[in-house]
């Protein structure tokens, strides 16, 4: 009887005030991103996201932001969107459409549009409420150098050796979509936030394009260069990050797109003050579109190993 569905209240303000709107909310500040900029990188409108900072608008919205602020739930089982880690979260909890529409107070039709990505943002929080009560934020990943703010740490420029095995095994670097003044890179076109470049923005253009992007970041940047290479913009694309290999997109997508190149040992990073710095971490070459020669040429120079496509297998 859908009639009795009406009876409920539509947005309360402890929906609003649910911790996934405070934490999405911080998460856009932690990038030090206004709501336009959320709204730019989300391909949505700075009034969408204002009021999705208030637990209102649709669902496609928050997956939308969720995305472009790589912002992902723990405690709420697999998944590649919030809609199907719902659905994914209902069914190994065993629980019917029906059953679920008792406990949540929605339609059993809310549900399922809302497990297809359709529905409000009031109405993913009431079903994450009674699924996954415990689901929170997962900590961003993250690759610390020891010291400095956020922007010196993301300043750490490629050294000019390694780059000379860069341009011996892909040739010109046509682009750098986040250069910096004082970087050693060189390359045709240069994306320098100063000058009013975004990488994150402006279309990557150019038969190679090299990428060591902010490793505080890290995600955001391979999504980025994945999303360019596919479009076709670019037809090889690397990109120097620290070997992090736990998040789902690297099983599922990397691994079935890119050749990865483990590096063995570690580069010495330039900072601003052009000192050397050692690096904390492993890193790997994430190649969108790479050649087999490009690829021997690389491994011949720089000590490591492929990983190569699994579809190459
Ligand atoms: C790790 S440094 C690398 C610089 C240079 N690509 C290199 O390899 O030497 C990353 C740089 O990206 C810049 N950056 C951050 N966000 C950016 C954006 N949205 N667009 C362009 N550059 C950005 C930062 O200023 C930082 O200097």
């Amino acid at each position: 009887m859908p009639g009795r569905f009406l009876t409920i209240s539509p947005v309360s303000d402890s929906w609003r005030h649910h911790i996934l709107i405070d934490d999405l909310r911080a998460a856009r500040q932690e990038k030090g991103w206004l709501q336009r900029t959320l709204a730019e990188r989300s391909g949505t409108s700075a009034q969408a996201i204002f009021r999705l900072e208030r637990g209102i608008g649709s669902a496609s919205t928050l997956e939308a932001a969720m995305q472009a602020l790589d912002f992902r739930l723990t405690g709420i089982g697999p998944g590649k969107s919030l809609a199907g880690q719902l659905r994914n979260r209902r069914l190994k909890r065993k629980i019917t459409i029906e059953a679920l529409a008792k406990r949540t107070g929605l339609s059993p039709t809310t549900i399922r549009s809302v497990e297809l990505g359709g529905g409000s943002v009031a109405s993913v929080l009431r079903i994450l409420r009674i699924l996954a009560p415990k689901a929170k934020r997962r900590a961003p990943e993250r690759a610390y150098w020891g010291q400095g703010d956020k922007d010196d740490r993301d300043s750490r420029f490629t050294p000019p050796d390694f780059m000379d095995s860069i341009y011996d095994a892909f040739g010109r670097v046509d682009l750098d979509p986040c250069a910096h003044p004082s970087s050693p890179v060189i390359a045709s076109e240069k994306y320098i936030l100063a000058n009013g470049g975004d990488g994150l923005r402006d279309a990557w253009l150019g038969e190679f394009v090299y990428v060591n992007p902010p490793f505080s970041d890290q995600l955001t940047w391979l999504r980025r260069a994945h999303e360019q290479w596919q479009l076709g913009n670019a037809a090889t694309i690397a990109c120097l990050v620290p070997a992090r290999t736990d998040s789902a997109w690297f099983h599922e997508t990397l691994r079935a797109d890119a050749d990865i190149y483990f590096l063995q040992g570690r580069l010495r990073f330039l900072d601003l003050r052009g000192d050397t710095q050692a690096t904390p971490f492993s890193l790997m070459l994430v190649i969108f579109g790479g050649t087999r020669e490009q690829k021997e040429r690389f491994a011949n120079d720089v000590p490591g190993f492929w990983m190569d496509r699994s579809e190459e297998r």
